[in-house]
């Protein structure tokens, strides 16, 4: 399948963490891609078409997903210079009306009158489906085809709409830990859970562990991505409340009662993510926290397998990057992530 240039309207509260579960995405399902572009929330890249479907599925912060028409600068003069060259790729339209719609990231193309752009924009559309016997008419609410142009950082996209998420509520809040069986203070919003997952690049029905399973918001995650789990927590009754939000949830998975530094286990395992416990809402057992992680990537490095990747997060001040590199883990990245007021978290993926 040949590859095309798409670009992605990313979550802009977390924009560099979404490009980055965006890649992690393309690497855990081995699709192709070049070309990468990195904007003030928008991503572009060139793939193939059928990545739009992994991505769109898995990601957590992924809000839209364009087939890419045309790059340019953000002046009206670019914009309609370059939009009268483009090539529309009349293949993916389908429907009998549409809708242009121009919006921008921030505050970027506050000088440009959007409607009148997307009048200009859309008598292009309109005739150059014309030409290619796929008229269709303009129809501003509930379009079947939305074109969709927007501005960011001193550029401006346009393209056609393949794919826009729901809104928070309808994707993630069922899973939310308050609508839980089981209710832990510690627990990760689901969002969140499901970013951890995609970093550790896990692939459809492999095994993958959560050592600290908490209440089980990221082992739901990964199940609902079609990997096989497991989870491990030093207390049976974390153990017994994470089977339950995932019987909640018609979800199967096995979970042991275990220390998270001597896992029982074989080195079966293709993928960890993990939020160990900081020492305020979830306990530690007493144990230093750098000792603790120290000790779980040791166990963690022979039951995952080679070149496989481990996702963790911890307080800041932990050295997460030193202790992973000391034990012979590769840095693949790290991103700092402001909790509250009084705690920043890390979260590192490490390979093996
Ligand atoms: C921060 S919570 C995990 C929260 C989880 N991500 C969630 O959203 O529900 C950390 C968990 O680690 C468990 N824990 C603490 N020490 C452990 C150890 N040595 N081995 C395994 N689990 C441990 C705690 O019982 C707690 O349930």
């Amino acid at each position: 399948m040949a590859s095309r240039d798409l670009f992605f309207i990313l979550n802009g509260e977390h924009p560099k963490l979404a490009f980055s579960e965006v890649l992690a995405i393309l690497q855990a399902t081995e699709r192709p891609y070049s070309n990468i572009g990195k904007f003030d929330q928008l991503m572009k890249i060139s793939t193939t078409l059928d990545s739009v479907q992994v991505i769109t599925q898995r990601s957590a912060l992924v809000h839209r997903c364009c087939a890419q028409f045309f790059e340019s600068g953000d002046s009206v003069e670019e914009i309609m210079e370059t939009a009268k060259e483009m090539t529309i790729d009349s293949s993916l339209v389908f429907g009998k009306n549409f809708a242009v719609r121009v919006k921008r990231i921030q505050n970027y193309g506050a000088h440009i009158d959007k409607v009148d752009l997307e009048r200009r924009l859309g008598t292009i559309i309109f005739n150059h489906l014309k030409q290619v016997n796929k008229g269709m008419k303009v129809k501003l609410e509930n379009p079947d085809v939305t074109f969709y142009g927007v501005f960011t950082e001193k550029r401006f996209f346009f393209g056609l709409s393949l794919w826009k998420s729901e809104t928070y509520s309808q994707r993630f809040d069922d899973r939310r830990g308050h609508k839980r069986t089981f209710f832990h203070p510690g627990t990760l919003e689901p969002r969140l859970a499901r970013v951890l997952v995609n970093l550790s690049r896990v692939k459809e029905n492999e095994l993958f562990l959560d050592p600290f399973v908490g209440s089980g918001s990221i082992l739901i995650e990964a199940r609902l991505i079609g990997a096989n789990i497991i989870g491990c927590d030093i207390q049976k009754r974390m153990v017994q409340g994470a089977l339950v939000n995932l019987q909640q949830l018609h979800l199967s998975g096995n979970l042991i009662c275990a220390d998270a530094r001597h896992l029982p286990l074989g080195d079966e395992i293709f993928a960890i993510a993990t939020d160990p416990p900081y020492g305020r809402s979830s306990t530690t057992k007493g144990i230093e926290l750098n000792t603790l992680i120290q000790s779980f990537l040791v166990s963690a490095a022979n039951i995952l397998q080679k070149r496989r990747y481990v996702c963790i997060c911890s307080p800041t001040h932990i050295k997460l990057q030193t202790i992973a590199n000391d034990l012979g883990f590769k840095t693949v990245e790290l991103h700092k992530m402001r909790v509250h007021k009084s705690l920043s978290r890390t979260i590192g993926v490490f390979q093996n």
